[in-house]
């Protein structure tokens, strides 16, 4: 082997010693500054059948999620992703764009990620914002963008609130640890940090995790296809196999009342909080 065919292979190897994760750094170090804002949205739901068509207060909670999102500054744009013609006509109706997405995408990440591919210009962020939290402040879709704008050797970035003392053995709220710079350590259904003595502490300030998400756009298009990873399965947490390939994850710190619909129930709730506080 010539000296010149070694060195060559030595910086592949390197480079592939390093993980895929480094290659968003280097490549991707620059200022992320076109920023799309996602809002996946399918008919089809085991728990509730359209789902983001379910009238609050006299609107469609599609529409309340995107006029929400709409007063972010951050977003270049804000567009629907769905697989259903109903919310498509419904969205283009107050005014939405709307991206014909499969049927067959298996979460919001996917359908994003599918969304991205089919638009004409080119972005580096992609928020993907829940649809089934329309109270979501605009603030917080602008924090998560600048986090991960802030933080190149991230790819993605999400938020976390104050976990409510009830919520800490529910299963269905997940609770995150963070570094002290504010990475994402671990993500748990179950209680994290465990205090010896088996109940929560109620000096600790546990985190709840929020749903939304925000991703650097090529890592975006790979991160539906990472093979699903351990922890990913035993939690059943998307977002762990991030971690579990080694991808750093910028965390966010917000004030939030979690207001998830995500039963029929769940409406009711809502339609009180909001007429408690006067928000139409
Ligand atoms: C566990 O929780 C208690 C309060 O319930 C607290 O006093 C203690 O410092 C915590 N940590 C440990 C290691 O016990």
């Amino acid at each position: 082997m010539s000296t010149k065919q070694w060195i060559l292979h030595g910086v592949a190897a390197a480079a592939l010693a390093v993980g895929a994760h480094a290659y968003f750094y280097y490549r991707r170090s620059a200022f992320r500054s076109r920023v799309i804002g996602i809002i996946p949205a399918r008919f089809a739901s085991s728990r509730f059948q359209g789902k983001p068509l379910v009238d609050i207060l006299g609107k469609p909670m599609i529409q309340r999620t995107w006029e929400r999102a709409k007063l972010a500054t951050t977003l270049d744009r804000v567009v629907v992703a769905t697989d259903d013609e109903k919310i498509a006509e419904c969205c283009r109706g107050f005014g939405a764009d709307v991206i014909m997405t499969a049927e067959s995408c298996r979460n919001g990440a996917e359908r994003c990620s599918e969304a991205l591919q089919k638009l004409d210009k080119k972005y580096d962020i992609v928020v993907n914002i829940q649809g089934d939290e329309p109270l979501i402040e605009p603030e917080i879709i602008d924090g998560i963008v600048k986090a991960l704008q802030t933080s190149p050797d991230a790819v993605f970035s999400t938020a976390v609130t104050a976990l409510k003392p009830e919520d800490a053995f529910d299963p269905n709220r997940v609770k995150c640890v963070v570094d002290n710079r504010g990475y994402a350590i671990y993500f748990s259904r179950g209680l994290i940090p465990f205090n010896k003595s088996g109940k929560t502490n109620p000096e600790f300030p546990y985190n709840l995790h929020l749903g939304i998400q925000s991703y650097d756009s090529e890592f975006l298009k790979i991160y539906p296809d990472l093979t699903p990873t351990p922890l990913q399965l035993e939690e059943d947490l998307e977002q762990l196999k991030v971690l579990e390939n080694g991808y750093k994850m910028k965390v966010i710190k917000v004030d939030h009342d979690a207001h998830g619909v995500d039963t029929p129930e769940d409406v009711a709730k809502i339609e009180n909080y909001m007429r408690e506080r006067n928000l139409s």
